[in-house]
């Protein structure tokens, strides 16, 4: 049976991703290069250090050690400018409603994000109180698709992988999930996201219904 749901933070519950890419584009434009959306489709569900490399990489840059370090740190605080001017408007619409009724149907709830920043997100959206479990990048190191972020995350839920749902709208959170042995919910595209078990534009058009439908793929 279905115990516990794990939601990805960015993407999922708040559209972050075009405040990522905006940072990340002024980043590659001091370098005198440029991304594009594409580009950014790529950087879904990646830590920050990961997606300096591939950053880098579309750009043909290599630079030392060090250097990188100050690079990430000046794309977080340009993506923290943006993350400051965050309201409830930036929580995508239906997620808490969503949540709440997976909460009232006895499920637990448990975030599961890359990123360092997203207690930060939680606290100024005040939505960290929903959650009972809360695992980010600043305790795990391996990138989705490992699994290591759900995995944990269930642990610390005190449930089994196999009574999860994962919801994300990566392609490489799906990858993490399905490899974690847990059930996945793509957020965003059906030819994006096809390994998922079922895919939902957004968390809104998601009911009690089709998560227990989930069931069915055990
Ligand atoms: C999320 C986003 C990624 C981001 C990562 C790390 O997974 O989807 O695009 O790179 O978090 O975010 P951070 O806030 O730690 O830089
Ligand atoms: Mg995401």
């Amino acid at each position: 049976p279905i115990k516990a749901c794990i939601f990805d933070l960015d993407g999922v519950i708040v559209d972050t991703t075009h405040f990522h890419y905006l940072a990340w584009k002024r980043l590659t434009n001091e370098l005198g290069f440029d991304i594009t959306e594409e580009d950014n489709e790529q950087l879904k569900g990646v830590s920050r250090m990961e997606c300096l490399r591939i950053i880098l990489s579309i750009g043909g840059v290599s630079t030392s050690a060090d250097k990188l370090y100050d690079l990430a740190e000046m794309k977080n605080r340009w993506y923290l400018e943006h993350i400051y001017t965050m309201t409830e408007q930036n929580v995508i619409a239906g997620a808490v409603e969503f949540i709440d009724a997976v909460q009232k149907a006895g499920l637990k709830v448990a975030i599961a994000s890359a990123s360092k920043n997203a207690g930060i997100i939680l606290d100024k959206l005040n939505l960290r109180d929903r959650f009972s479990v809360l695992v980010d990048g600043n305790v795990v190191n391996k990138s989705k698709p490992n699994p290591e972020i759900f995995l944990r995350s269930a642990r610390e839920l005190g449930v089994e992988p196999d009574s999860c749902i994962v919801f994300e709208d990566a392609i490489s959170g799906i990858q993490a999930a399905n490899n974690a042995g847990m059930r996945s919910v793509g957020i965003g595209s059906d030819d994006m996201l096809k390994n998922a078990h079922l895919v939902v534009p957004t968390l809104g058009a998601m009911s009690l219904e089709d998560l227990f439908s989930l069931e069915n793929f055990a």
